[in-house]
């Protein structure tokens, strides 16, 4: 039996025009899957280690993934949906999408350069970008390259009473950061056993051991040549005028770095007058004391599997979460997404956005410049067709599915089953 609707359809993130892009790179790399394989051989191992291994054995990764297969939807027939709409309004702003790009330290260790191309690709798409505070560019630059769609991440600086998480806020606003995400997941350093072996060294630079990795990979190499080695940014300003990388480990070293307490939330959010959000919840309880501080969203999160492989799965946590928060405030997900589907599979369990890492530096690892544009042109497209698929018309119909959910956290009793 044909399946007549198998031909791919190919949208950009806006909607209806056809991206030249899309069908150029479509061919080759249908899937984030196919986007990963390539990145594996297109870059020196340490740059695929960094941006693709988690925590310990990978473990938390490995459930990331498996929690999301496991949300099933039950399609419901009888209506005509087309292609749904996927633009979306996080905090009185509209995007083209339910999908952003999650702030990441170092992206230009998977390809040199991929601060710039993550921002500039979220801007053409209109989809949200967060720059980290440990990111390759500064908060002015981003802000220039992605004015409609910038959010800034902000990691605790809390030396001098928050000296630099404060000038660092300053800094957004300035800049016109949209909305702040304060990161509450990083509470003490993490080993990640493959970016070990893989010879990375911090503060990072090429080590005789890699150079060899990166004279093999002629198109990374081209790029450092253009770029040249990934810096601190947006904390070089705070050195004492030595921004040698000597002189900003030791600017590392001397802050005190570490999780956000609930007063310090209060004072940033005291002070941030835009959307605030918090990162890296898992906790119904702690969504509750977040929005008692007037917290405007969260991202449900755990980090990716980056900081420790024994928690639970963000999707798995996100319908708890969701229903403590209820409206008070916007919930959004990260870790493990992959996929348009993944995304749909957020939006039907209640977030209003989801987020992805790895996806978008196995994009700029592959394709240079074009990679997260052509990973959001995917995830769009998927997101599209699952909508299609299950029979809902807009997002908002996505919510009304029945969905089995076999990982969903049970917050009842002290042990979730
Ligand atoms: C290379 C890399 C660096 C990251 N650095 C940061 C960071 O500086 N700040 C932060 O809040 N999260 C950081 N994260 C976590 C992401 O924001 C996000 O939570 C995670 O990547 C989502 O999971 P996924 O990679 O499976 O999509 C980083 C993730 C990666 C892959």
């Amino acid at each position: 039996m044909h399946d007549t609707t198998a031909a791919p359809v190919r949208r950009t993130a806006g909607g209806n025009t056809l991206s030249a892009r899309y069908q150029r790179l479509q061919q080759r790399f249908p899937t984030v899957a196919h986007v990963r394989n390539h990145a594996r051989r297109h870059v020196p191992h340490f740059a695929f280690e960094y941006m693709d291994g988690g925590a310990g054995t990978d473990k938390g990764i490995a459930r990331n993934w498996s929690a999301l297969d496991a949300v099933e939807l039950v399609p419901r027939y009888g209506v005509t949906t087309g292609l749904p709409p996927v633009d979306v309004e996080l905090f009185g702003r509209r995007y083209a999408a339910p999908l952003g790009i999650a702030p990441m330290g170092g992206p230009s260790i998977a390809w040199p350069g991929a601060d710039e191309h993550l921002a500039a690709a979220a801007q053409a798409a209109r989809v949200p970008y967060a720059l980290s505070t440990v990111g390759g560019i500064t908060i002015e630059r981003a802000a220039a390259l992605a004015p409609d769609v910038f959010w800034f991440q902000l990691y605790r600086f809390a030396k001098d009473d928050h000296k630099v998480g404060f000038d660092l806020v300053r800094r957004a606003d300035a800049a016109g950061a949209h909305v702040l995400v304060l990161t509450m997941d990083v509470p003490v350093r993490t080993t990640r056993s493959r970016e070990v072996v893989g010879g990375i060294v911090y503060p990072f630079r090429i080590t005789p051991r890699m150079a060899a990795g990166v004279a093999a990979s002629p198109g990374y190499l081209m790029s450092l040549w253009r770029h040249g080695i990934t810096r601190f940014a947006c904390l070089m300003p705070y050195a004492g005028g030595d921004t040698s990388t000597n002189g900003m480990a030791r600017f590392m070293q001397g802050e005190q770095r570490g999780a956000f307490t609930w007063e310090e939330v209060a004072r940033y959010r005291e002070r941030w007058k835009r959307p605030l959000v918090l990162k890296g919840i898992l906790h119904p309880s702690d969504a509750e004391k977040a929005v008692a501080l007037g917290i405007d969203g969260l991202i449900v999160s755990n980090h990716g599997g980056r900081q420790v492989e024994g928690l639970p799965a963000a999707i798995d946590a996100l319908p708890a979460v969701v229903a403590a928060v209820g409206k008070r405030a916007t919930v959004m997900m990260d870790s493990g997404v992959r996929s348009g589907m993944d995304v749909v599979r957020a939006v039907a369990l209640g977030a209003g956005a989801a987020f992805a890492g790895k996806a978008f530096l196995w994009g700029v690892a592959a394709l240079g410049a074009d990679g997260p544009g052509h990973v959001i042109d995917i995830m769009a497209d998927e997101m599209r067709s699952a909508l299609g698929q299950i029979g809902a018309r807009t997002l908002a119909e996505a919510r009304e599915v029945v969905v089995r959910h076999p990982g969903a956290l049970n917050f009842q009793s002290n042990v979730a089953p």
